[in-house]
């Protein structure tokens, strides 16, 4: 078959996946994947607040700008994930016990700094990632405790300040079909669009269980792309019960192939990425205790037969 990455540009969208930076350097079966069948990279935590201020004002650069640069000597667009979020943020700024005034300007600090150095190399950032708890509400976390539901706006703002061409994206899980949680998403940025705040896509992280892809997957883009914005798979991959077996590993491929075919039906769709290369690389045996075999590629990095039906759905 055609790499990946050829198929979805011919088909005028792309393909990405997660990546490491240790992993692209020091795996070259890795490395030959990522850079081979994808246009497109995400950053897995190298450019999350505790990777790159563990300490506060002292920075490290060295594994996004990495990813980026390997990004660019492979052709490939780069996703920035994610600038603002309740989780992988530093211990200094968790428990700095900051009030309002000073907190707002650490956060805009961070987004001008972070999207800054990335200005011209980021296609589009997750600006805002996981927001909302499973029945709508927002979810607790510095940001919207301290600074209430005006820190979406304003993280918005200061992104399209520090790089007015990146695609400004809010990213969250459990919202890929119909539901409440996918409604106050869709409220929210249909209120976004209505004051006039720059958001241009939505994310759909897309960690699916096998075989409950929801139905509603084409029509929730649809609705959300109706709005105006683009939107996006950004976080695929379809967990099973390990062992997987070829009845298993069959319905994942039907379940990918699902993904990438109500993306291509969705004119605003822009990519499908999945989250980790191979099974080898997943983080879903360290999450989601009794379930692996995630990702398009098995431990040994060979295609498994989602790779077919990505290719077919292409
Ligand atoms: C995960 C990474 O894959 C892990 O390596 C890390 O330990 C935790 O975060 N939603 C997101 C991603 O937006 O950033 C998460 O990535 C997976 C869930």
């Amino acid at each position: 078959d055609p790499p990946l990455r050829d198929l979805a540009a011919a088909k005028g969208v792309y393909i990405g996946n997660a990546v490491a930076g240790g992993k692209l350097s020091g795996n070259a079966q890795y490395a030959a994947l990522a850079g081979g069948q994808f246009n497109s990279l995400t950053p897995e935590n190298a450019m999350k607040w505790g990777s790159v201020e563990a300490t506060r004002g002292s920075f490290n650069w060295a594994e996004a700008d990495q990813i980026v640069a390997f990004a660019q000597a492979h052709n490939q667009q780069v996703r920035g994930h994610t600038l603002v979020w309740h989780s992988q943020n530093p211990s200094w700024l968790t428990n700095g016990g900051f009030g309002a005034t000073e907190l707002r300007g650490i956060l805009q600090q961070h987004i001008a700094t972070e999207v800054g150095r990335y200005q011209g190399k980021i296609y589009a950032w997750d600006v805002l990632n996981e927001l909302f708890n499973e029945d709508g509400t927002f979810r607790s976390s510095p940001w919207y405790g301290t600074l209430g539901a005006g820190f979406v706006a304003d993280s918005l703002t200061w992104a399209h300040q520090a790089d007015p061409a990146a695609k400004l994206y809010i990213n969250d899980y459990n919202v890929e079909g119909l539901g409440t949680k996918s409604d106050a998403l869709y409220n929210l940025v249909r209120s976004l669009k209505a004051q006039g705040a720059p958001i241009d896509g939505v994310g759909f992280q897309a960690h699916f269980v096998l075989g409950q892809v929801p139905s509603t997957l084409q029509a929730n883009l649809q609705r959300f792309a109706d709005l105006g914005v683009d939107v996006a798979v950004t976080e695929l991959d379809v967990r099973m019960q390990t062992p997987a077996t070829e009845a298993k590993l069959a319905q994942q491929a039907t379940d990918y192939g699902t993904v990438v075919k109500a993306c291509l039906a969705v004119a605003r769709c822009k990519g499908v990425t999945g989250w980790d290369i191979s099974d080898a690389d997943s983080w879903v045996p360290d999450v989601f205790s009794g379930y692996g075999a995630a990702t398009l590629y098995d431990q040994n990095y060979q295609p498994k037969p989602a790779v077919r039906a990505v290719v077919t759905a292409l």
